[in-house]
């Protein structure tokens, strides 16, 4: 029988991307398929942190083995904002089309647009916390293009691609991106551990 981990968040996306990456060797639960339909706190002011609170909370919930993730777009000519407030940067209401709007205005005339897509993943595994990480180098462009994906898809070009992650095949994007390489990092270390859930 798969081993089950909740995976702490309501992004069905995220699920599914989750789900393909790690479904062949465990099983992955929503708190929503568990029937949890409270928040899940981020308030910290790290990814590591917002990443671990997250976990935290699902885990006192269910007691159960589980993961989160949280994810930040740096931007070094923004001195790596909007990093954790990546989601809130043009405030509140978590406009994914103002945060971005945001981003080129502040961008506007600048050379230097070097970023980067981080992800890191808490993993509480038989009560004990592990950290991963994925990374994904690229540029923000002049203009969006593109309106595949979310978030900030349209704005930031990977390092070596000539599109836009909004224009790029949604398997391409998984294959090179910040979540796709930090769920691949939890599935080596599972790759590990299961051999000695197996001995
Ligand atoms: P979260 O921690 O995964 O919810 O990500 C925080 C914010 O980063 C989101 O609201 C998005 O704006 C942005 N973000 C995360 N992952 C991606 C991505 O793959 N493409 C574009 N934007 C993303």
């Amino acid at each position: 029988m798969k081993r089950r981990f909740v995976f702490a968040t309501g992004n069905r996306h995220k699920l599914e991307e989750a789900r393909a990456i790690l479904g062949g060797r465990v099983e992955i639960v929503s708190p929503a398929d568990l029937g949890y339909a409270g928040d899940i706190p981020e308030e910290q002011e790290t990814l590591e942190g917002n990443a671990l609170q997250k976990a935290r909370h699902v885990h006192g919930l269910f007691g159960a083995d589980c993961f989160a993730d949280d994810t930040g777009l740096e931007v070094a000519a923004l001195g790596n904002a909007p990093g954790v407030r990546s989601a809130r940067y043009a405030g509140e209401s978590r406009d994914p089309l103002a945060n971005t709007r945001k981003v080129l205005r502040l961008m506007e005339g600048v050379t230097r647009r070097e970023a980067r897509f981080r992800c890191v993943i808490a993993l509480i595994l038989d009560g004990k916390e592990y950290l991963f990480e994925g990374i994904v180098e690229g540029e923000i462009l002049e203009r969006p293009a593109g309106d595949g994906g979310f978030g900030y898809d349209p704005v930031f070009r990977p390092r070596g691609h000539e599109e836009s992650f909004a224009l790029m095949p949604a398997s391409l994007k998984n294959e090179i991106s910040h979540r796709g390489r930090a769920l691949r990092a939890l599935e080596r270390f599972l790759c590990r551990e299961e051999e000695r859930w197996r001995s």
